[in-house]
């Protein structure tokens, strides 16, 4: 029992440590805006596949967190926790909303950009306007990426004191400093990690 609780602690660190996916996907945004507004076919499709194709791996990191931590729940100290313990509990709420706010973009705001985008490739050129047309979803999900990184860091603040908790100060403090770096992430392209 001891080995599958160290092996589920593991994946479940790994997950979480995976789902920093939005963190990469606003800096990949903010790499796009230096390259100017205008719309360029090849650069857009190549920007929009990587952040597509972010969404199914998100969803396996999720999965990844619920399963392993259902399991360290379950031989720890039991399913109930999951309602008694108020961090778990959070935890929980947490993730299923990360997974709506990735059903969200992954299933409404993506296909609007894929199919405005499929209606040209390489060798026709889109309207003046075309940037604009695309700028509310883009927009939109960008501020929804960064939300999902503010969830994420709280969730792993909150993960650190499962049993023993921090100072509340302390974890005000770390909370507001996660909204500061999302915040920044939004903004910049963070080029020295924190900053
Ligand atoms: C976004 C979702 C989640 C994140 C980011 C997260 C993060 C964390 C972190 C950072 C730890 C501390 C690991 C360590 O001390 O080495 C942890 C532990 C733990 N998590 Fe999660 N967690 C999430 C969701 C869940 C869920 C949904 C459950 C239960 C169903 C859960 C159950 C647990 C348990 C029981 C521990 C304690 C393990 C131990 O100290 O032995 N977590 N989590």
């Amino acid at each position: 029992m001891e080995n599958i609780y160290n092996i589920a602690k593991f994946a479940h660190v790994l997950g979480f440590a995976f789902m920093s996916i939005p963190l990469f996907n606003l800096i990949v945004v903010n790499e796009r805006a230096l390259m100017g507004p205008s719309f360029n076919y090849e650069t857009d499709r190549y920007f929009e596949n990587i952040i597509k194709r972010g969404a199914v791996r998100c969803y396996v990191f999720q999965f990844t967190v619920f399963i392993s931590g259902l399991i360290i729940v379950v031989i720890g100290p039991g399913i109930s926790a999951m309602i008694t313990n108020w961090v778990l509990a959070t935890k929980t709420i947490i993730l299923f909303s990360l997974m709506g706010l990735l059903s969200y973009v992954h299933f409404s705001l993506q296909p609007k950009i894929e199919e405005l985008l499929s209606s040209f490739d390489s060798n026709n050129e889109p309207p003046e306007n075309f940037a604009s047309m695309l700028a509310p979803f883009r927009i939109k999900r960008k501020k929804l990426a960064t939300l999902c990184l503010f969830l994420v860091i709280t969730a792993i603040i909150l993960g650190l004191q499962t049993y023993i908790r921090h100072d509340p100060l302390v974890t005000i403090g770390l909370i507001l400093l996660a909204a500061i770096f999302s915040y920044r992430a939004n903004k910049s392209l963070i080029r020295f990690g924190w900053f």
